[in-house]
């Protein structure tokens, strides 16, 4: 199965969620996109212990399974860190990159996000590298300038439409259950698309970007329907299949 770029992308981030147990909700996820047609891309990532047993799940049917990061570089004396390699070869075809709870926990750069997409591409994996301000830059009205300058330094020129999607993630949107004001999705992903476009690497042909924070099943189909809102990346609502069908279904 191969990703389309010219579908909206439904993905699940579980973050570090998950036992053996929570197979159930990749089996349901599975049966509901073998029963009906997809307009979408769904992808799920969970924590790292349970990218094998889904990948096996999914084999054959419409669910992408992917990793929450990866190291910059295929091996070595690297002690904790998964390589890009590593996830491809356990059938993984996306990366989640630059997520804010990864760039302040391990003070991670926009450059090292760079260059693990770069290691990304190297690996026919898609990077969906993540963007997006904090509570104190939307207070002081500099988000659109935090968010142009995360792109700028986030983005290496092996990026391409098919192996680049970019999600909005304002911090404060986060597990908050209060997502973005759909004003400022839609003032914040006009500026995104016309970077991109502005930006050589795309040549006009801009990747898809998608919204992240707080997005629910009560909130999905407004956010989806948003100008140049291609797809949500989900946290706590992704857990539960049933609620994760719903915002599938909502697009
Ligand atoms: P929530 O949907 O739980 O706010 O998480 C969003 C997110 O960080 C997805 O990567």
């Amino acid at each position: 199965m191969q990703y389309h770029p010219d579908k909206p992308i439904i993905a699940g981030n579980w973050k570090m969620n998950g036992l053996r147990g929570s197979k159930i909700e990749i089996e349901k996820l599975v049966n509901f996109l073998g029963n009906n047609n997809q307009n979408s891309n769904v992808i799920i990532f969970p924590p790292y212990t349970l990218i094998s047993d889904f990948v096996n799940i999914a084999v054959s049917s419409d669910l992408f399974i992917g990793s929450q990061d990866c190291h910059q570089v295929n091996r070595g004396a690297y002690t904790g860190s998964i390589s890009p390699e590593m996830i491809k070869d356990l059938g993984c075809n996306f990366v989640i990159l630059g997520h804010s709870e990864v760039r302040n926990t391990k003070d991670e750069s926009s450059i090292l996000i760079s260059k693990k997409a770069e290691a990304t591409h190297k690996n026919n994996l898609t990077s969906i590298i993540c963007v997006g301000e904090d509570a104190k830059s939307r207070m002081q009205g500099k988000q659109l300038d935090y968010v142009s300058n995360q792109l700028l330094k986030s983005i290496p020129t092996s990026a391409n439409i098919n192996n680049t999607v970019i999600a909005y993630e304002p911090i404060w949107a986060i597990g908050t259950g209060k997502s973005a004001h759909l004003e400022d999705i839609e003032i914040m992903h006009k500026h995104i698309i016309s970077f991109l476009n502005d930006s050589k690497i795309f040549d006009n042909n801009p990747p898809n970007v998608i919204y992240g924070g707080s997005v629910n099943a009560d909130n999905s189909r407004d956010i989806l329907s948003i100008d140049n809102v291609n797809g949500a990346l989900v946290g706590g609502a992704s857990l539960d299949s049933d609620e994760f069908i719903k915002i599938i279904q909502s697009i």
